[in-house]
């Protein structure tokens, strides 16, 4: 006889579910650890966390289906995520999530069908590479499904679901994996209505109307031959073809150009961070030496980014290519200054701790760098934001930056950042989502955006749009010298 088995650790959820379960024949719900039964299971803790089939596994199970719990590696504190790791194979960064996939697929038979529900963190980010390779070996993956931040769920966070069975090593596997995602958006051109989940079971893409809110559906593939190094997303036959025209051109891309770095973290800001310096008494203001105007996320306009009004005390010089603090004793008001704050700024331990002096800033980036010509964009944005600063401003941890000191570079680099081609790309290539819209513009995204080649007509046209306020024009001219037809709509 079939049986149906449930495992919680907590007695209220088990209770919950055996009342749920009464009349389902051969159902029985325990009290217990499922990722100790799993490890239990598998015998010994295996070197290699792809080396799953243990001798000795005992769970055998036709179809395993579970919304485990998401907690990341802080929370779970270090021991504990050190045991998991070993008993579960993982290395860097673990989140619950993951060891619990690995145990579920350990208690599948082999063909053996799995049903997960999880956060979608692990599709797009870096610390998801793990998990990714896991999936792709040993499932035969059926289907994706994200459903973003349309809150199907009570939770914190955004879930996915996948499905796939498992697989010995080596067994032919499906080459085409179902993939579609669902994100809520201000407005679409020509929506249906429909509740979301129907409009999911239809498998287009397109807009949707769901009561007060709007949805997009993004019906694909996920590319599998990509593999696990890139982040996953739901990729349409016309996306697969502008890559294609993208990787056969060979362009170089954003990473090519330089280190893409983030902007300081003071990790004190109303502390070092003013708009109203001017107003303090004359022995508090810091000498104006070591304040400089600071860029933020509310200062980056498209192309410009000259506006802000906040200053940052910046205690850090350049000590050959590197940072060092400045000796206050060369000024008498900063020090001051920072002398009145003393208790917040030696409350943050770590810096002392760190081995550096208690008025540093965190992360205070190489000095020597700021004065050169650089590309700025904001970490979290609707749409990318990209402009070039020549005042040689500070960035702050809320922006990322890249030097570029060949000006008609610089200009290319930023008609391409502000293009509808850097929205597209992101979307297709990156997708990492948050809620009402915005999306994050992280280095390991950026560094991948195509960037076409310089070319003196090029940079005349860019220009020419520019000065003029041609916006659809300079976006036009960005898709076309990239080679990649623009998307209709
Ligand atoms: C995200 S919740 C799932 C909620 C469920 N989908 C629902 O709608 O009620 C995760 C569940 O896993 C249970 N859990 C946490 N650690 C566990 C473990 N090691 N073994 C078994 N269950 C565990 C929690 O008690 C919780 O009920």
């Amino acid at each position: 006889m079939k049986a149906v088995v449930g495992y919680d650790i907590d007695q209220d959820a088990v209770d919950k579910a055996a009342t749920r379960l009464e009349s389902t024949p051969g159902a029985t719900v325990h009290q217990a650890d499922f990722l100790a039964l799993a490890a239990e299971s598998s015998g010994p803790a295996e070197p290699d966390l792809f080396d799953i089939g243990g001798a000795s596994r005992q769970l055998e199970f036709e179809l395993v289906i579970s919304n485990p719990p998401y907690v990341r590696t802080q929370t779970l504190g270090a021991d504990v995520a050190q045991t998991l790791g070993t008993k579960f194979g993982l290395t860097g960064r673990v989140d619950l999530y993951h060891a619990f996939t690995v145990a579920m697929i350990r208690a599948l038979a082999d063909g053996g069908g799995l049903g997960l529900l999880c956060s979608n963190k692990f599709l797009t980010n870096k610390a998801g590479t793990s998990m990714r390779r896991l999936l792709l070996e040993q499932l035969d993956l059926s289907e994706i499904v994200d459903l973003g931040d349309t809150k199907l769920f009570e939770a914190a966070v955004l879930p996915v679901i996948v499905s796939g069975t498992r697989v010995s090593n080596g067994k032919q596997k499906r080459e085409t994996v179902g993939f579609r995602s669902v994100y809520e958006v201000k407005a679409h051109a020509s929506p249906i209505a429909s509740p979301i989940i129907a409009a999911l079971s239809d498998r287009t893409s397109g807009g949707v109307v769901d009561g007060e809110r709007t949805f997009v559906i993004r019906a694909g593939l996920l590319d599998v031959a990509a593999g696990h190094m890139q982040p996953w997303n739901p990729m349409d036959a016309a996306t697969r073809a502008r890559f294609s025209v993208l990787r056969k051109s060979k362009v170089k891309t954003l990473g090519d150009l330089g280190k893409i770095k983030v902007g300081v973290k003071t990790t004190a800001d109303p502390v070092f961070i003013r708009t109203d310096w001017g107003t303090l008494p004359n022995e508090l203001q810091p000498e104006a030496e070591l304040v400089h105007q600071l860029i933020t996320h509310h200062d980056i306009e498209p192309w410009d980014a000259s506006q802000g009004a906040r200053r940052i005390l910046y205690p850090h010089r350049d000590n050959n290519g590197r940072s060092a603090a400045v000796d206050l004793t060369g000024y008498p008001r900063a020090a001051a200054y920072l002398e009145s704050h003393r208790e917040r700024l030696e409350g943050r331990k770590y810096v002392i701790n760190g081995g550096r002096n208690w008025y540093e800033i965190w992360v205070p980036q190489k000095p020597g760098l700021w004065k050169l010509p650089k590309l700025v964009f904001p970490d979290i944005a609707e749409t990318p934001r990209f402009a070039i600063d020549r005042t040689g401003a500070i960035v702050n941890g809320d922006c990322y930056w890249l030097t570029i000191e060949d000006d008609d570079l610089a200009d290319v680099v930023t008609a391409v950042g502000n293009s509808s081609f850097c929205t597209w790309f992101y979307d297709a290539a990156c997708g990492n989502f948050l809620y009402a819209g915005r999306r994050r513009f992280m280095t390991q995204y950026m560094e991948r955006l195509p960037i076409p080649n310089v070319t003196e007509n090029l940079v005349e046209e860019i220009r020419g749009l520019h000065a003029t306020g041609d916006a659809e024009g300079l976006d036009e001219l960005v898709w076309r010298s990239l080679g990649v037809e623009k998307p209709f709509g």
